[in-house]
C-alpha cells in the first residue's frame, strides 16, 4: 500500500470495495462496547464473535471481515482499544490499522471516530497521534528496489476519519499539524535509509537545499576550504580520511522579531562511519550509514519548524562528513584544534562523533542562542545502557530539562536524563593536548563523551545532549510504527515540541 491520504469528514459515502471501522474497548466488568453498527445482521455477527471471545478488545487488536456488506460497506475492520487511552495508544493503534488495510487491498476506509470514546478534552491531540501513526505506518523505503507494476498501478487509499466535530478550528489545526510532523519524520527517514554512497556529506547538504524550498528557510553551505578557513580542525581533520568532502550545513528560520534570541539544533550528519583508522569489526558495520541519523533528524525537525510557522527564531548546524582510512586520514595520537582554540588528542579515530560536533557547537554557541541542543549516533554505550527504547539525555541546566520532558511527553517519544559531571569532565583531560577523544577511566562512555562536548559550549547557555544510538534506526524491537528495519526519525516531534516552549 503506497500513498495513504486522511481526512477528517463528518459524513461518509460508502462506495463499491470499501471498508468501515469501528473501535471495541474493554469496560469496567469486561465488557465490550463501542461496536455499535446500524446493521442489524452484522450487529449479530458482532455480537457472536463477542459472546465467543473471539474479540477481547485488548489494544491494537484487530478483527477483519471481509465482504461482510454493512450498511453499505464492503469489510468491516474492528479495532481494539484496550483500557488506557493516552494519546501514544491512538498513535500506535493507527499502526494497526495500517495492516489491517494493507491486508484487505481496500482504497476507502471510513473511521468512525466519534466511536473511539475520547472525550472531547483530548480530542485533538489523540486525533493528532493517530494521523500521525498512520502516516508514519506508511512509510517504507523501497526506492532502490525495482518496481514491480502493480504496485504503480494500485490506486491511493483514502482513509476519512469520521467525527461531528470534523470542521472545529483546534481538529483541524492537530490534524494539518500532524501531516506536516509525519511528513517530515518520514523526509528525515528516508536520509537515514539511503546507503553511504547515496548520501555523501555534499547529497544530504543537496537533499536539504531542495527540501526548504518555499519554507522561508536560509541555508548557507560551507566546503571543504571554508571549512578549514574557519578553523574547524574537528570536522576538518575527521573529513581528511574520505575522498568526500565534508560540508557544514546552516539553516536560518525567523519566525520571530530578530531581536529574539534563537535556538539551535545541531546534528551529527556522519554519512559513513568505518571507525578510520582504529577500523571498526565488519560484523554490522553496514549499520553505519545510520550515523547520520543526528543530522538527518534536526534537518527533519527544523522543516517542520518552519512549516508549522512556529513564532521562534531557529538555527539548524550539521557537520557533515565520513570517517574513513584513507591515506590522509587523522592518526590515532595526532592532536587538532577545535574552532574555540582547544586542542585535542585523537587516541581512538573512532570516537569522531565528538570531533565534528565540538566545531559545530563552537559555532553554535557564537550565536548567543536562548538554548542549544544536540542529536548524535555518539557510543555504542548508549545502547548498552538504554537498548532501543530511550533516548539518553544530559544536561546540567534544571529548567531545560524540565522543558524536555514536558515535550518529550507531548511527542509520546522515549526519553531519559542520565548525570553528567565534573569527574566525567576529569577523564577526558589530554596527555599532550588539552583534551583526549578517549576517557581515561572506565566506562559511562556516553557521559564521558557527553563531557567532551561541553567543553564547546560556552558556559551561560542552557544545553542538552541527545545520545540516539540506540534510537536512531530500528531493529526489530521498536515502536509499530517504525519500520523493522530502518531509520526512526527519532526526536524529530520531540523537538518541534520543545521549540514550541520557546515561542
Ligand atoms: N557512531 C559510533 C557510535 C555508535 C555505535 C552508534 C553503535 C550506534 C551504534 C561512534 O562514532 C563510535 O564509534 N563511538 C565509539 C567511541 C569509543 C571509541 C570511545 C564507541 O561507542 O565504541
Ligand atoms: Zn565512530
Ligand atoms: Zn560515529
Amino acid at each position: 500500500m503506497k500513498n495513504s491520504t486522511l481526512q477528517l469528514v463528518k459524513t461518509h459515502q460508502p462506495t463499491k470495495g470499501s471498508t468501515l471501522v469501528v473501535f471495541a474497548q474493554i469496560q469496567k466488568a469486561g465488557k465490550l462496547s463501542s461496536v455499535k453498527i446500524s446493521s442489524p445482521t452484522a450487529q449479530k455477527l458482532l455480537q457472536d464473535t463477542i459472546d465467543d471471545k473471539t474479540i477481547t478488545g485488548k489494544a491494537q487488536e484487530t478483527l477483519v471481515f471481509r465482504a461482510l456488506s454493512v450498511d453499505g460497506y464492503s469489510h468491516l475492520i474492528v479495532l481494539g482499544l484496550g483500557s488506557d487511552k493516552k494519546h501514544e495508544t491512538f498513535r500506535q493503534l493507527a499502526s494497526a490499522l495500517h495492516n489491517a488495510v494493507k491486508s484487505l487491498k481496500t482504497s476507502d476506509v471510513n473511521v468512525q471516530w466519534d466511536g473511539a470514546g475520547i472525550g472531547k478534552k483530548d480530542l485533538a491531540l489523540c486525533t493528532q497521534a493517530f494521523t500521525e501513526g498512520f502516516l508514519l505506518s506508511d512509510y517504507s523505503f523501497d526506492e532502490l528496489k525495482t518496481k514491480k507494476k502493480d504496485d504503480e498501478e494500485k490506486a491511493a487509499t483514502k482513509i476519512s476519519l469520521q467525527t461531528k466535530f470534523a470542521a472545529e478550528a483546534s481538529l483541524k489545526k492537530a490534524f494539518s499539524d500532524a501531516l506536516i510532523l509525519s511528513e517530515c519524520v518520514n523526509y528525515s527517514r528516508r536520509l537515514g535509509d539511503m546507503p553511504g554512497n547515496l548520501m555523501t556529506p555534499t547529497i544530504l547538504a543537496d537533499s536539504i537545499v531542495e527540501a526548504i524550498k518555499g519554507t522561508g528557510i536560509k541555508a548557507e553551505v560551507w566546503d571543504r576550504a571554508r571549512i578549514k578557513k574557519e578553523k574547524m580542525g574537528g570536522l576538518y581533520g575527521v573529513s581528511q580520511g574520505s575522498h568526500q568532502e565534508p560540508r557544514f550545513i546552516i539553516l536560518r528560520y525567523h519566525g520571530a522579531p530578530k531581536t529574539k534570541k534563537p535556538i539551535v539544533f545541531v546534528g551529527k550528519g556522519l554519512t559513513f562511519d568505518s571507525g578510520g583508522i582504529s577500523i571498526k569489526p565488519g560484523g554490522g558495520m553496514e549499520e553505519m550509514k545510520y550515523d547520520m541519523c543526528g543530522g538527518a533528524n534536526v534537518l527533519g525537525g527544523f522543516l517542520a519548524i518552519a512549516k508549522l510557522k512556529l513564532k521562534v527564531n531557529a538555527i539548524a548546524l550539521v557537520p557533515a562528513s565520513e570517517n574513513m582510512p584513507g591515506g590522509g586520514a587523522t592518526k590515532p595520537g595526532d592532536i587538532h584544534t577545535a574552532r574555540n582554540g582547544k586542542t585535542f588528542e585523537v587516541n581512538n579515530t573512532d570516537a569522531e562523533g565528538r570531533l565534528i560536533l565540538s566545531d559545530a557547537l563552537c559555532f553554535g554557541s557564537e550565536q548567543a542562542p536562548q538554548m542549544m541542543v544536540d542529536a548524535a549516533t555518539l557510543t555504542g554505550a548508549m545502547v548498552v545502557a538504554l537498548g532501543n527504547t530511550h533516548t539518553g539525555f544530559f544536561t546540567k541546566n534544571e529548567a531545560l530539562n524540565k522543558k524536555i520532558q514536558t515535550a518529550a511527553d507531548k511527542s509520546g517519544e522515549c526519553v531519559w536524563r542520565l548525570p553528567l559531571c565534573d569527574h566525567h569532565t576529569k577523564d577526558m583531560k589530554g596527555t599532550f593536548a588539552d583534551l583526549s577523544n578517549m576517557s581515561s577511566g572506565k566506562g559511562a562512555g556516553s557521559a564521558t563523551a557527553a563531557a567532551f562536548l561541553e567543553q564547546f559550549v560556552e558556559e551561560s547557555i542552557p544545553w542538552a545532549h541527545f545520545d540516539i544510538a540506540g534510537t536512531g534506526w530500528s531493529v526489530g524491537n521498536r515502536l509499530p510504527y517504525c519500520s523493522k528495519k530502518g531509520a526512526s526519525g527519532v526526536l524529530v516531534r520531540t523537538f518541534v515540541e520543545l521549540a514550541k516552549l520557546f515561542q
